[in-house]
């Protein structure tokens, strides 16, 4: 057997101690698919007395993080902190800079500086893993950037945020709030104290980005995602979407468009029937759509210490037996950058729900902005009357461009009789 493979691990927390307990648990079966065992050899976090779930004596104890990056005994340096600068940011280019592969979980040091250290990593031969950082446990990354590279794709989409699944999924079954079903994932550990990055969107927009640049060989643009958060799904939406026959899912979506690489994260209303719709809780799932292979499902655990670590160690494989491929699908120099598509041009159907003064007149009003943008109608929703009161109005458009459909809610939304902003939310297709 040739000479153990020795890693480092920057960070020991959720991931770091589940990524302990995999290697010590799993070693022999790892030994024997890499060729070679997976050693710790240097860990570093913060707090050095803290119980990481397994034995990690032997390993070397590093105060600074970068500095164990630069350690001469070591092959790979395993990035599990977190942030998109800062000392992760530090360690990774310590570790490329050092000759050393990286493995990371991070997904918004990836949307942010992806294409930078996968072209420092290729010019030094080294591997950049990133596979946790989309989807958690589901070997998303593996699957478009070799799985599927006989394929031309044509979109890819998915569940990217088990917290917000899970509030969404809550909302519905429970028949509760947004707020209350958020506090309640906080109590129980799915949502974090500060929610903005999940619940906002920013999350999945970090894993979209770095999921098209697989998918579609592209330089990673985070900056180029519209995102859109769940903070204005109410329950009423939730309601009238089973009416209609749909679930409102956050998603991510990616494809390539006459009008560039659209990359977008908002809500969406998705037909009941289809397989996105029916995963649930704090499930991830990742569709693709390839020329040749069509339509593929991808569903698990996006998150949590062993599914997590699962990835992690699948990427340790990858370089321990000597597969390193390039970080996006294809070297740095042949990534096509692409403009991204603005979302005013984005074609699609939408579903509108209004606050409205129950009184003569309203519905005419309504449609006559629509008329003037011409976007058509295909169904409305009035339930219950109360003459003189806030009653909810429900539309849903046939597909129409997305400036026109914006121009025709700013009018709807400056009518007297329309109460509060306007809600919308995209229909999707697939
Ligand atoms: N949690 C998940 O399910 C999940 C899933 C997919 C991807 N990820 C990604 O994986 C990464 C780690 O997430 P996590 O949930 O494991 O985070 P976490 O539980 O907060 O752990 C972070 C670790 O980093 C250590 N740390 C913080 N500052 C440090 C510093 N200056 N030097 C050395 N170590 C430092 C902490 O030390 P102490 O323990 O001593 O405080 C802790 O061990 C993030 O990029 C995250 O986005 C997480």
């Amino acid at each position: 057997m040739k000479p153990p493979l020795k890693i480092a691990i920057a960070g020991l927390g959720t991931v770091g101690s589940g990524l302990v307990q995999l290697l010590d648990r799993q070693a022999e079966l790892l030994a024997a698919r890499a060729g070679r065992h997976i050693v710790v050899g240097a860990v570093s976090a913060r707090e050095r007395r803290r119980d990481r779930g397994a034995d990690i004596s032997a390993a070397r104890w590093y105060e600074d993080a970068a500095a164990m990056a630069a350690d001469p005994e070591i092959d790979v340096v395993v990035e599990l902190i977190g942030g998109a600068d800062g000392i992760a940011l530090a360690v990774v280019e310590a570790a490329l800079e050092h000759k050393k592969h990286v493995v990371t979980a991070n997904k918004a040091l990836m949307a942010r500086h992806g294409t930078r250290l996968a072209e420092t990593a290729e010019g030094a031969g080294l591997a950049l893993a990133f596979e946790a950082s989309v989807a958690g446990g589901i070997p998303v990354i593996k699957a478009l950037r070799e799985g599927l590279s006989g394929n031309r794709l044509d979109r890819v989409y998915g569940i990217l945020n088990g917290t917000c699944n899970y509030i969404l999924t809550t909302m519905r079954e429970s028949g509760r709030e947004f707020g209350e079903v958020l506090a309640e994932a906080q109590k129980l550990g799915y949502a974090e104290a500060d929610p903005s990055f999940d619940i906002d969107g920013v999350d999945a927009a970090h894993k979209l980005a770095v999921l098209a640049s697989a998918a579609f060989g592209r330089p990673v643009d985070f900056d180029g995602v519209y995102v859109e958060g769940i903070r204005h799904v109410s329950r009423l939406d939730i309601d009238f979407a089973e009416e209609l026959g749909y679930r409102i899912k956050l998603l991510g979506i990616a494809r390539l468009t006459e009008e560039g690489l659209e990359q977008r994260v908002h809500p969406c209303m998705v037909q009941r029937g289809k397989p996105i719709a029916a995963v649930e809780g704090v499930f991830n799932a990742v569709v693709a759509e390839g020329d040749f292979v069509g339509q593929i499902v991808l569903q698990g655990r996006g998150a949590g210490a062993f599914p997590t670590a699962s990835a992690v160690a699948a990427d340790l494989v990858d370089i321990a037996a000597g597969r390193i491929v390039s970080t996006f699908g294809v070297p740095v120099g042949a990534l096509q950058p692409v403009a991204g598509a603005p979302m005013e041009r984005h074609h699609g159907a939408y579903y509108i729900r209004l606050m409205v003064l129950d009184q003569p007149g309203v519905i005419a009003d309504i449609a006559a902005a629509l008329r003037d943008q011409q976007v058509s109608m295909e169904s409305m929703i009035q339930r219950g009357r109360a003459p003189g009161e806030a009653v909810p109005i429900v539309l849903t458009t046939h597909v129409t461009v997305e400036a026109a459909m914006r121009r025709a809610l700013a009018a709807i939304g400056g009518l007297d009789t329309v109460l509060e902003p306007p809600r919308m939310i995209r229909i999707e297709d697939f």
